[in-house]
């Protein structure tokens, strides 16, 4: 019988996350139960929304409880199978969380399309499905808007801009650091980037909008909420979709400019992937052409083995991450 290692919730964070808020146990790896496969991981996706998860405020899931597992999409192959659809070798996706082994009975299987098992984790996963749904069906852009997108350079906020240009639009993103965002022009074809880290955000923000802003895809809240309400078009479109950097503050960043939602007649709305898992055919089909065709670029940071989880995880909390934030397991 294999041996497991599993990061498990030691404690809740009262802020900013730290290495101490994770316990490291091992144990032997389960055994399958009739319907079950055991499967030993081997990619670990880390996404901002698992913040949420190791907090006591009330959100859209439950939580991890203190000594469980810490939640997490895992890529992984089949060892052993009770389950009549599935046999050794199949590359599965599940949510086993941060560990080398888990059993479950629900998992997609992964019908590979000649492009990284990792992909799944990111733009043919969950963060693609994300921008694809966000974009499409609550940002609404038409050919020649502009859509602006912050975290531009991560997982869903790079596919939303290339998503914007395949529409037709002018797509700015707003990143910190001018290695970002020079990767969101030159390598991404975004048409401009704002580095807020930069110090001059609402005039740079100003000077790459000229036409001002119809659509907003929000990855950040805070400042950057701010400064692109000030430049919001008439009936322009906002898809709240997270708010990272208030997800380790302990006071909330109070909004200026909310009274722009009512002078511009501007549509809000958030939304949540899960919703809209009756998309991911279409989305996945269309993701995956894109990608085959080379109109969607996308880049990984690759964290080795899974005791750098906790590490790679503030760091993605931190903008240490340069693209999609993954663990490499094996
Ligand atoms: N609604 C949904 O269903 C759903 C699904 C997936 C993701 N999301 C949300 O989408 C957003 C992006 O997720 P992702 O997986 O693509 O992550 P990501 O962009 O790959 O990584 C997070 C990035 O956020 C930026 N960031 C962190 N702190 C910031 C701050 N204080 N101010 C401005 N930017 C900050 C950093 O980029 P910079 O270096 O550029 O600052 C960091 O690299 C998150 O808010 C996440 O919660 C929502």
């Amino acid at each position: 019988m294999p041996q497991n290692k599993a990061w498990t919730l030691a404690s809740y964070p009262a802020g900013w996350v730290g290495e101490g808020n994770f316990r490291l146990v091992a144990s032997a790896a389960p055994l399958p139960a009739e319907g079950e496969v055991l499967v030993k991981n081997l990619w670990l996706s880390l996404d901002p929304y698992m913040r949420g998860r190791i907090s006591t405020a009330k959100s859209y899931v439950k939580g991890v409880a203190i000594g469980e597992v810490m939640v997490g999409q895992t890529v992984g192959e089949v060892v052993e199978s009770r389950h009549p659809n599935l046999k050794p070798g199949d590359k599965v996706l599940t949510q086993l969380g941060w560990q080398l082994y888990g059993v479950t009975k629900e998992f997609t299987k992964i019908e590979e399309r000649g492009v990284p098992l990792s992909y799944y984790l990111g733009i043919l996963g969950m963060p693609g499905l994300t921008a694809y749904f966000g974009l499409k069906e609550i940002g609404q852009p038409k050919a020649g808007e502009t859509v602006v997108v912050s975290a531009a350079s991560g997982a869903v906020g790079s596919v939303v801009g290339q998503l914007a240009k395949i529409k037709g639009c002018r797509a700015v993103g707003i990143a910190g650091g001018a290695a970002k965002c020079e990767y969101a022009v030159k390598e991404l074809g975004f048409d401009a980037c704002v580095d807020y880290k930069a110090g001059r955000l609402n005039d740079d923000l100003k000077a790459a909008v000229p036409n001002g802003i119809d659509c907003y895809f929000e990855n950040v809240g805070g400042e950057i909420l701010d400064a692109v309400l000030r430049r919001t078009n008439a009936f322009s479109r906002i898809a709240v979709c997270g708010l990272i950097s208030q997800y380790n503050a302990t006071e909330p960043y109070g909004v200026k400019t909310f009274q722009a939602i009512l002078t511009n007649r501007i549509k809000v709305q958030g939304f949540i992937v899960s919703d809209r898992l009756n998309l991911w055919p279409q989305a996945l089909k269309d993701l995956a052409d894109w990608v085959a065709s080379g109109k969607l670029k996308y880049r990984e940071t690759v964290a080795q083995g899974l005791e750098t989880a906790p590490k790679a995880f503030i760091g993605l909390l931190k903008g240490q991450n340069f693209g999609k934030q993954l663990v490499k397991l094996i």
